[in-house]
């Protein structure tokens, strides 16, 4: 069976209203009923994984088993090659505020700082280039699953620029473009960027 042939409904597994969005648009051609998990109560699970992988499997084995429904789910992250590879699986966690008073949360603009802060150690010259990359799976209650992995190649920027996107999408100008993924309109970044790439896999796959 390919994607196009499957007429149930799906549980999108991500409480990321930045990938809900991409996720939703890119099934939205196939007909699929789609449910996110965040919609049906899901608990988010502990991303406990050391590569996009395995996080990815936790996310849509969690979401397949509790709602008993074929589930996809979204590991991605920020790969900048002066740091060797870093923030990768842990893109989201460097975001991670500490919380004092106020409410615990995620804070994108401290994380763009930190990647720019560790490039800026290694001189005006560094390598400023790096990729987005997402590795998609889909879950079936049983257990069965398929991977899909995609990436997008490009550079980092500083100050961020445009606020369309979310995430790190300010700082990331993907190649071939001067606009940043938060400049550019999300219905054309969603048609270049790393998910878009890990789906178009899933879309020609046979499972
Ligand atoms: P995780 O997949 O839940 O571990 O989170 C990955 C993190 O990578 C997200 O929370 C975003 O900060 C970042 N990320 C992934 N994809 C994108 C994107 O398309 N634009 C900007 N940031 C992204």
């Amino acid at each position: 069976m390919k994607l196009g042939d499957y007429s149930g409904k799906l549980v999108i597994a991500t409480h990321n209203a930045g990938k809900l969005r991409e996720m939703r648009s890119l099934l939205a051609p196939y007909g699929i009923d789609c449910v996110s998990a965040g919609e049906l109560g899901l608990p988010e699970p502990d991303e406990t994984g050391t590569s996009f992988e395995e996080n990815a499997l936790i996310k849509g084995r969690a979401a397949a088993e509790a709602a008993n429904l074929p589930a996809l789910a979204d590991d991605s992250g920020l790969c900048v090659n002066a740091l060797g590879g870093r923030p990768g699986v842990y893109t989201a966690d460097w975001a991670e505020r500490q919380s004092f008073e106020g409410e615990p949360g995620r804070d994108w603009y401290m994380a763009m700082g930190k990647v720019e802060g560790m490039l800026a150690q290694h001189g005006p010259d560094v390598d400023r280039n790096g990729s987005f990359n997402s590795t998609l799976a889909l879950v079936w209650p049983g257990g069965e699953y398929a991977i899909y992995a995609g990436s997008v190649d490009g550079h980092l920027t500083w100050p961020p620029r445009g606020s369309k996107g979310f995430g790190y999408d300010p700082v990331f100008v993907p190649a071939g473009s001067e606009a940043t993924f938060g400049e550019i309109e999300w219905e054309e970044k969603q048609r270049v960027d790393h998910r878009a790439n890990a789906f178009r896999k899933l879309v020609e796959a046979e499972f």
